[in-house]
């Protein structure tokens, strides 16, 4: 399995990373026969498993839950679990219990949290000194929407790239071992990423991040949204209800089940 000292070298090597959301033992199986570096269990869950509108209800309880059936489907996988809105926010004490309980009962490799001030740090810094890897996240960080004013390409203005890239050197001082990079002009994604030695995953960061990363529903067509940064693959938002329509049909008709799908069928 690949490791933080790997993500390291490929970085160090100029070799791209990649990251998958996974969310369940199907999605970790395919993940993971197609080589992804790195599965990400993250908190996107809440809307595209849960059919929530935004991040913010999953709970640590939802993301042990799928990180669980993940790591079955991918039992050589590094795997990133994210911590939750509120489960990293009110005291060290805390935040280091989840961030464990997804290591030992989630079966995860890794935790990620997003932000960068002061008590972020501070939450990294307690987290590696238990000896969890921890993967930062900034920019356009969707657990805090409410505050950006929704979901709003962050570090357009000097002032606003400047504390993003001041926050992203202070994560990597903090202890960090990878930056998630969301929703950032390109040049901001490129400047950060030459800056620091951890290696940076974009998602809407552009060409110059050390990875990339994509939500598995966007990359199969499969979610509601599709913003300019989603690149799908395959249109299985149509595709799925055309087969289930075939089913239904065929049912309807009387042609399932044929002679074939039948025990003894009687002649
Ligand atoms: O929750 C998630 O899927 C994420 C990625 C978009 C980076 O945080």
């Amino acid at each position: 399995m690949k490791n933080v000292k790997t993500f390291k070298k490929m970085k160090k090597d100029g070799q791209k990373i990649v990251m998958v959301t996974a969310y369940d033992y199907p999605s970790g199986k395919y993940v993971q026969s197609a080589d992804v570096d790195i599965l990400l269990v993250g908190d996107s869950l809440g809307m595209v498993i849960l059919g929530y509108e935004d991040t913010l209800k999953v709970t640590l309880k939802d993301i042990i839950h799928h990180t669980k059936a993940a790591r079955r489907g991918a039992d050589d996988t590094f795997i990133v679990a994210d911590m939750p809105f509120m489960s990293y926010h009110l005291s060290i004490e805390e935040t280091k219990e989840n961030a464990a309980l997804l290591i030992t009962e989630g079966g995860a490799n890794a935790v990620k949290l997003e932000g960068g001030k002061p008590s972020r740090l501070e939450a990294i810094r307690a987290i590696v000194d238990c000896e969890i890897p921890v993967v930062a996240h900034l920019g356009l960080t969707p657990q805090s929407i409410h505050l950006l004013g929704g979901y709003k390409v962050q570090g357009k203005k000097e002032a606003g790239s400047i504390e993003i890239l001041t926050q992203a050197k202070e994560i990597e001082k903090a202890g960090a071992f990878m930056l998630v990079l969301e929703g950032i002009p390109e040049e901001l994604g490129r400047k950060i990423s030459v800056e620091l030695s951890i290696p940076t995953i974009g998602i809407g960061a552009g060409r110059f991040t050390d990875g990339q990363v994509l939500v598995y529903h966007d990359i199969l067509g499969m979610a509601d949204l599709k913003p300019k940064f989603v690149k799908s693959y395959a249109q299985l938002n149509k595709d799925i209800p055309d087969i289930i329509k075939k089913f239904t049909k065929e049912v309807k008709d009387g042609k399932f089940p044929a002679v074939e799908n039948i025990y003894n069928p009687i002649k």
